[in-house]
């Protein structure tokens, strides 16, 4: 099985007009275009002729024609001169589906499931918000940045944990052969007046957080309610975050997210409509808060060898296990010493083990390494 046999999502929808697209995958060049009798096609963004890039070529009816020599190509990557008639050659050519604003693109033939577990329409959440962000770190650092909470307090400005009550949070991660649950509980952030008074909460709510992991591609997505501190009354309103990580190649991941927002009384949706555009701001600055960690780390080595990690990073461990076993499909034997002391980060062979870690103490130090 190749990588490219998942579904990945590669560019937003609307990014896509009437001329090619030249996007990136794991390294490859990929031109898209869309064939006038309809669909969406992907090729190798480089003309078999004279190694152009067919991206800045045009679309002629249901080809790509190439900008150079003109010569065109179908959806199917088979392609022709017009200068020599009878020389025929082939592009390699992608699938390509075009689903939730998103264009996904995966070898011809792969027999791997289309990824649509995160909509969550069945549960009454409504898309909101659809954002692309590219950031320069490989793909085990960005799902890090996106699965562990501990960053929240001093990373981002609005939502998540107080850092003076950090100590309390709640953190559980429950791995499976292929998926990991996450979930998070403790004291908010504190939100201004107008946010509180909208979403029904007290002045220290309590911030929940429930997801799920998934390799086949990489995408996490988590579910978030907020509850009053006092009477334990849940919020009126939930917000579904998906996030897909689409590796560039191994040192950049472009992030596909999507944001969700549910209603306990669905009368009254068509408010969805009013907030959309502030949900679309500060999901985007969240995101951009996110990217700035991202593109600042000192080192982007994805080894966790020799870091000092805390209760909140087990995550990291069990999510590079299945990065490798479940989505590059690589033996795990280079990620497990069997002495103790895995590179993976976990700890005695506890890597199928539930792991309910109780809160911290403020005075003592979280130290698994
Ligand atoms: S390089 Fe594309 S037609 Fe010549
Ligand atoms: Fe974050």
């Amino acid at each position: 099985m190749s990588i490219l046999d998942h579904w990945h999502p590669v560019a937003l929808s609307r990014d896509l007009g009437k001329t090619p697209l030249g996007v990136r995958l794991h390294g490859r060049e990929l031109a898209l275009f869309r064939p006038k009798s309809g669909g969406v096609a992907a090729l190798t963004d480089v003309c078999p002729h004279r190694r152009m890039r067919l991206s800045v070529g045009k679309v002629v009816g249901d080809c790509l024609e190439c900008c150079y020599h003109g010569w065109t190509f179908a959806a199917d990557g088979s392609g022709e001169s017009p200068g020599t008639p009878k020389l025929r050659t082939r592009a390699a050519a992608y699938e390509v589906r075009e689903a939730h604003g998103v264009l996904w693109v995966r070898n011809f033939g792969a027999n791997t499931r289309f990824p649509d577990d995160f909509v969550g329409q069945e549960q009454g959440y409504r898309l909101m918000v659809l954002l692309a962000h590219d950031v320069s770190s490989p793909l085990e650092l960005v799902l890090d940045n996106f699965n562990e909470l501990e960053h929240t307090p001093t990373t981002h400005g609005m939502f998540g944990y107080r850092l003076d009550r950090m100590h309390e949070v709640q953190a559980e991660f429950s791995p499976s052969d292929d998926e990991v649950w996450i979930e998070y509980h403790g004291p908010s952030k504190a939100y201004p007046w107008l946010f509180r008074t909208y979403m029904g909460l007290d002045r220290a709510p309590i911030f929940h957080v429930r997801g799920v992991t998934r390799y086949s591609p990489v995408h996490t997505f988590g579910d978030y309610h907020w509850t009053h501190s006092r009477t334990g009354k849940r919020s009126w309103i939930g917000v579904r975050n998906a996030h897909f990580f689409t590796p560039l190649d191994d040192g950049n991941t472009r992030i596909f997210t999507f944001s969700f927002m549910k209603l306990s009384n669905p009368c009254f949706n068509p408010i969805l409509n009013v907030v959309r555009p502030f949900m679309r701001h500060s999901i985007n600055k969240e995101v951009m808060e996110d990217k700035r960690v991202l593109d600042g780390l000192a080192d982007k080595t994805p080894t966790l060898d020799g870091l000092k990690l805390s209760r909140f990073d087990r995550v990291l461990g069990l999510n590079r296990e299945r990065i490798e076993r479940v989505y590059r499909r690589e033996k795990p034997s280079t990620l497990h010493s069997g002495n103790g002391s895995c590179r993976c980060g976990e700890l005695n062979g506890a890597h199928e083990k539930r792991f309910t870690m109780a809160p911290a103490k403020p005075d003592r130090t979280a130290d698994i390494t």
